[in-house]
């Protein structure tokens, strides 16, 4: 039985982002366990912010916090190195991005994250406007380098006191921490020394800074993530050299697509098991957490009927889904990666197997959009790369429907997720707190979430992804996700429309 034939999705295309958690059986016959999801809900559509007409639905008006299950978290998420800056202070070492966004003319205006929205500074504020917009959780993430300037060995005392600070402010606020420990930031050295995730000795490395972030901060923090999203950083590191380290075939940095991105993934998956094996075996029975990954979530559907696109759709969504949850779920890749990669695909060991499977105790999805997909009868005969091993054409209808509800419906426990809309990053202050469009994005997607808990998805929570504007990585600073505006000029923090609309449906009586 395959968990991913149990997905059915469907989504309005656009411009959102935001997580959703949530819990879910995926086995029944499977000694009863639950395994809780934390699923990450982005959508984006290539076409702009102006392309979506998103509705409020009448029912709309009934939508409060009283309406959800009483333990549902409400929360917004981002990541240390958009929003921290001090990236070359406080004794933090370099990660393959402060690398990466120094070459000239990649990101717009030659922007980096070196300053970005100072929430190293800010951090008491942000809190504040966290609790006074009635969230009631944070999804940051731990910069490695920020701890261990060198990925291992000496300690940045001075970085890991900041997340002391940080954690100790969220909880004395009643916001709960959910830590992730990786999101794109290898530490540079580790790059320079072994090429960082193309080597199997990332994965101790890995171990032994999941490992000190536990015996440090799980005294206070009780949801940990391992990663986010790995395949972005295996996919676009490494296939197409989009992000950081900009490895690809015929890249200027190295790389083969063909066979890096396959390795890179491995050794992520490794590295998860092994830090999940530390948690467990050292810290969980004390610490009494919790432990999981974020995965980026697109959803394929069949272009036509016919038996080939159906194959097609759920190939897709094996080689995008599959290739991570697959063997976090089972121990193995699914098997249409394993008979088109063949000896490319590296293979776990039987006591790698039994690490990696049932490595997570919930699960987070990034959701961004959905494709029709046709079966490409044009299949090269030497491979060329990750995306092309797929066999598939991308149709990208617009108006491509993902009843993303749907899929939590059929695998029925669900947790947490926020969504936002993208705005370009020009817009004066007037036109940014007007973000009326996410507002309705919001509106509509947290009704139908409430639905489908309704409906029996065992939705734990949502997190709104971002709490402020910041440094979108590939895009610079001309994309704003965030629910408060950010004045980049001087780093003031402006509650935009979609902000006090959370602020009311969140309010408790
Ligand atoms: C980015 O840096 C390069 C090299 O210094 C320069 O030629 C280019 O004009 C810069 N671009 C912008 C938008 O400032
Ligand atoms: C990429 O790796 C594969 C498998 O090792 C090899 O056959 C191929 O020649 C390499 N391609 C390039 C461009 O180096
Ligand atoms: C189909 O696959 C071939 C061979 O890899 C590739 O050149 C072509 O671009 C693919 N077609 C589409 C529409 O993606
Ligand atoms: C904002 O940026 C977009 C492209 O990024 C550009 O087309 C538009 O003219 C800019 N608007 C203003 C007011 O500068």
């Amino acid at each position: 039985m395959d968990l991913l034939n149990y997905y059915q999705l469907t989504s309005s295309s656009s411009l959102i982002r935001g997580s959703l958690i949530f819990k879910m059986n995926f086995r029944e016959s499977f000694l009863l366990f639950f395994f809780s999801f934390i699923l990450l809900f982005l959508v984006q559509c290539t076409s702009g912010y102006k392309t979506n007409n998103v509705k409020p639905t009448s029912r709309v008006h009934k939508l409060s916090r009283k309406v959800f299950p009483d333990d549902f978290i409400f929360g917004t998420a981002a990541s240390a190195y958009q929003v921290e800056g001090e990236a070359l202070k406080g004794g933090r070492g370099p990660s393959i991005w402060d690398e990466f966004v120094k070459i000239p003319g990649l990101i717009p205006y030659n922007a980096t994250g070196d300053v970005t929205v100072d929430e190293y500074h800010h951090f008491k504020e942000d809190i504040d406007i966290m609790k006074e917009y009635n969230f009631d959780a944070y999804r940051f993430s731990i910069s490695w380098s920020r701890i261990f300037p060198n990925g291992t060995g000496d300690i940045n005392w001075e970085g890991v006191d900041y997340y002391n600070r940080l954690i100790d402010r969220l909880i004395l606020k009643g916001i709960t921490p959910y830590v992730n420990l990786y999101h794109y930031d290898l530490p540079l050295t580790l790059q320079n020394e072994y090429l960082g995730w193309l080597s199997p000795k990332i994965v101790d490395a890995f171990a032994d800074y999941a490992d000190f972030c536990f015996e440090r901060y799980g005294d206070r923090v009780k949801n940990w993530f391992t990663f986010n999203e790995p395949r972005v950083a295996a996919a676009m590191g490494y296939d197409t050299g989009f992000h950081a380290p900009g490895r690809a075939t015929g890249s200027r940095f190295g790389g083969n697509s063909t066979i890096e991105p396959y390795i890179v993934a491995h050794n992520l998956i490794l590295s998860h098991a092994a830090a999940v094996n530390r948690y467990r075996e050292k810290y969980q029975i004390d610490q009494q957490g919790k432990i999981g990954i974020l995965l980026d979530f697109v959803w394929y559907e069949p272009h036509t009927y016919s038996e080939r696109d159906k194959v097609a759709a759920q190939r897709a969504i094996d080689f995008h889904i599959g290739w991570f949850l697959h063997p976090l779920t089972y121990g193995y890749y699914p098997k249409s990666i394993q008979d088109i990669v063949k000896e490319r695909l590296p293979e776990f060991t039987n006591d790698e197997v039994e690490l990696v499977k049932r490595s997570y105790d919930y699960l987070g999805v990034n959701q961004y959009t959905a494709y029709y997909i046709k079966d490409n009868a044009t299949i090269n005969p030497e491979p060329i790369s990750y995306q092309d091993d797929w066999h598939v054409e991308f149709k990208c209808e617009t108006h491509a429907i993902i009843s993303f509800l749907l899929m939590l419906y059929l695998i029925k426990k669900i947790v947490n997720n926020i969504i936002c809309m993208d705005q370009p990053g020009n817009v004066t202050l007037p036109q940014g707190l007007q973000d009326t469009q996410r507002r309705h994005f919001y509106q509509n997607y947290i009704m139908e979430l409430k639905r489908a808990i309704d409906d029996g998805a065992s939705v734990i929570g949502y997190f709104a992804w971002s709490l402020l504007d910041n440094f979108e990585w590939r895009l610079g600073y001309t994309s704003r996700f965030g629910i408060v505006y950010i004045d980049f000029k001087d780093n003031k923090r402006y509650p935009k429309e979609s902000a006090r609309w959370f602020k009311k449906i969140l309010q408790r009586s």
